[in-house]
C-alpha cells in the first residue's frame, strides 16, 4: 500500500539525460522544491517517520542534503550538522575517506558538534553507490553517535549502494532507474 503523495512527489523530479557526462541520468531535484505540495509531502512523510524517536541530531551532507536536513531537524526538535566536503568548515574538523569512481573525495564535521551517546538521522537527496553515506556513518560512529537511520529521497537499486551500508537502515521515498 503505497502512499498516494508518493507519486507527485516521484513526478516532480526532473531527469536530465547526459548531465554532468555521457551516459548519466541525472535526478533533478530542483524541480521537486517547485512544488510546494511535493516539497512538503517529501517533508512531511520524514517527519511522520522519524518524530518521537529520541533523534538529537540530523547530518545533512552537502550540498543536497543541506536543503533536506533543515526542515526535518526543525519539525523534529534536533539539531541540524551540516557534513561537508573538505575545506569548506572554518573550525577543527574530523573526515572520513571514501573511494570514487577515479580516486577519493572526504567528508568533514566540525569537532564538538556531536556528543557520544547522542542519536543521529544521516539525510541525503540520493545514494547511488553508497559511498559518501557510507563515510557519513563511519563519521558519526567514530565519535560514539549512534546512527538511527539514513534517509534519502532517492534510491538507484541497480547501484546497490544500500549494500555498503552494511546492516544500517536505509529508508527512502523513491526509486529510480
Ligand atoms: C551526490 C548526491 C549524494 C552522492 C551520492 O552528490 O547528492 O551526496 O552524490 O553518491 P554515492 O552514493 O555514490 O556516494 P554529489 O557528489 O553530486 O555532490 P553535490 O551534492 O555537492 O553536488
Amino acid at each position: 500500500q503505497q502512499d498516494p503523495r508518493l507519486a507527485g512527489i516521484a513526478a516532480s523530479i526532473r531527469v536530465i539525460p547526459d548531465f554532468p557526462k555521457a551516459g548519466i541520468m541525472f535526478q533533478d531535484i530542483t524541480t521537486l522544491l517547485l512544488d510546494v505540495k511535493a516539497f512538503r509531502d517529501t517533508i512531511d512523510l520524514f517527519v511522520d517517520r522519524y518524530k518521537d524517536k529520541g533523534i538529537s541530531v540530523v547530518a545533512g551532507i552537502e550540498a543536497r542534503g543541506f536543503i533536506f536536513g533543515p526542515p526535518i531537524a526543525l519539525a523534529i526538535g534536533a539539531k541540524f550538522v551540516p557534513l561537508r566536503k573538505p575545506k569548506k568548515l572554518p573550525g577543527e574538523v574530523i573526515s572520513e575517506e571514501y573511494s570514487l569512481e577515479y580516486g577519493t573525495d572526504k567528508i568533514e564535521m566540525h569537532v564538538g558538534a556531536v556528543e557520544a551517546g547522542e542519536r543521529a538521522l544521516i539525510v541525503d537527496d540520493l545514494i547511488a553507490t553508497g559511498g559518501t553515506l557510507n563515510a557519513a556513518i563511519r563519521l558519526l560512529e567514530r565519535v560514539g553517535v549512534e546512527v538511527y537511520e539514513c534517509a534519502c529521497l532517492m534510491e538507484l537499486p541497480e547501484l546497490k549502494g544500500r549494500e555498503r551500508l552494511g546492516d544500517k537502515p536505509l529508508f527512502v521515498l523513491v526509486q529510480s532507474s
